[in-house]
């Protein structure tokens, strides 16, 4: 499953052109601004997902100065159908020609996208790890992403009527069969990573490692349902105190330990990357257990933290996974990369011979 090629037209900086690509490992070479993540970005495009979400917001996709505001990405699958979006304000998503909701997209076409952070995932922020959870569960489970995203409108809600000292009663009892829903997929998908992770055992400290849910402000109490309702009760003075929703799974985290310890604390920070590495390929692999078919992976800068072992060992895993990969890295050499490589620079895309 993959793209055969992809063609540009008035996106970001890139050259209004097509680029064909290998169904194998792929890497962009270029120099910071050269246009290696926008590359990535109209993959994750073409696949349902939308712009990638970046540190500074950029969302002026058509191209700066062109004098069109009108966007087109087209992208021809391995499988002969073309996936095209028009982009003018509005997305408009097509395969071979008729219309397609942004959720059967990612269902036809499984990507995963990995960005610089994802490397830190041991240590960095909570969110970091809830994105995992929530892009693998979007593709396995497509009405996740809406009911996530009610759940998020529906926090938003109670933070404001929090902040104005009103009642959160209704809104507690509209949140909670979506609350306990996720939490409840959210779970299932931890168990999924728990058990795909333990194949990556060559990238693992020697007692593994042990993940688990941690639910949002929760008491702690088996039966899901009765957890949300019983943290919201025992909350429920926090919440007004503080003026913040803290019970639910806006406030998840998935706890990762090795040897009864916190990854984080308790590995070097080699380890971590490996341990991020294992991540992303239990991802790759329990997508790949659900959906019957390999995701195509986007990785943005992720190499960049990993010493020439880590690369090697990434890069032959999934070399054995048959899986198109996207690389974008802006290190030189590289230069026995088992892929194709192309080289980026200023918005051209150009195949390295
Ligand atoms: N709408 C746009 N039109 C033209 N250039 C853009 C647009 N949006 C972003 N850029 C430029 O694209 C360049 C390349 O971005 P990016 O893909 O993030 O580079 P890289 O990942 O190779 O470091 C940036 O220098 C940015 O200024
Ligand atoms: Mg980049």
């Amino acid at each position: 499953m993959g793209f055969t090629r992809v063609r540009f037209n008035n996106f970001r900086n890139l050259e209004s052109r097509e680029i064909r690509w290998t169904p194998g490992l792929n890497l962009l070479t270029g120099v910071n601004g050269s246009g290696k993540t926008n590359i990535l970005e109209a993959i994750n495009i073409l696949s349902g997902w939308g712009p990638l979400e970046r540190g500074t917001k950029s969302f002026s996709l058509p191209t700066w100065n062109s004098g069109t505001t009108e966007v087109q990405l087209t992208g021809q699958l391995d499988g002969e159908e073309i996936i095209k979006v028009k982009i003018s304000g509005r997305f408009l998503l097509k395969i071979d020609d008729s219309v397609i909701s942004a959720t059967d997209l990612r269902w036809k076409i499984p990507v995963l996208s990995f960005l610089p952070n994802d490397m830190a995932i041991l240590e960095g922020a909570a969110s970091f790890r809830r994105r995992l959870l929530d892009m693998i569960l979007s593709l396995i489970v497509p009405p996740y992403a809406l009911r996530l995203s009610d759940y998020r409108r529906g926090i938003r809600q109670k933070a404001a009527m929090l902040k104005q000292e009103k009642s959160t009663e209704i809104i507690d009892r509209v949140l909670t069969p979506l609350a306990t829903w996720i939490w409840k997929m959210r779970e299932e998908v931890v168990l999924l990573l728990s058990d795909c992770i333990k194949e990556q055992d060559f990238l693992l400290p020697e007692k593994g490692v042990f993940l688990c849910l941690k639910r949002g402000g929760s008491v702690q109490s088996e039966n899901i349902e009765e957890d949300y309702n019983l943290s919201l009760i025992r909350n429920r003075e926090k919440e007004r105190v503080i003026k913040m929703p803290i019970v639910g799974p806006h406030r998840d985290d998935i706890i990762i330990k090795t040897d009864g310890k916190l990854a984080a604390c308790a590995l070097s920070r080699g380890f971590r990357r490996r341990v991020a590495i294992a991540l992303i390929l239990a991802a790759t692999d329990g997508v790949k257990r659900k959906m019957g078919r390999a995701p195509v992976l986007l990785l943005d800068e992720v190499t960049a933290e990993l010493d020439l072992e880590g690369k090697e060992l990434l890069f032959r895993s999934l070399l054995e996974r048959k899986t198109q990969v996207f690389a974008a890295t802006a290190e030189p050499g590289a230069e026995d990369f088992p892929g194709e490589r192309y080289t980026v620079s200023d918005g051209r895309v150009m195949k390295n011979e």
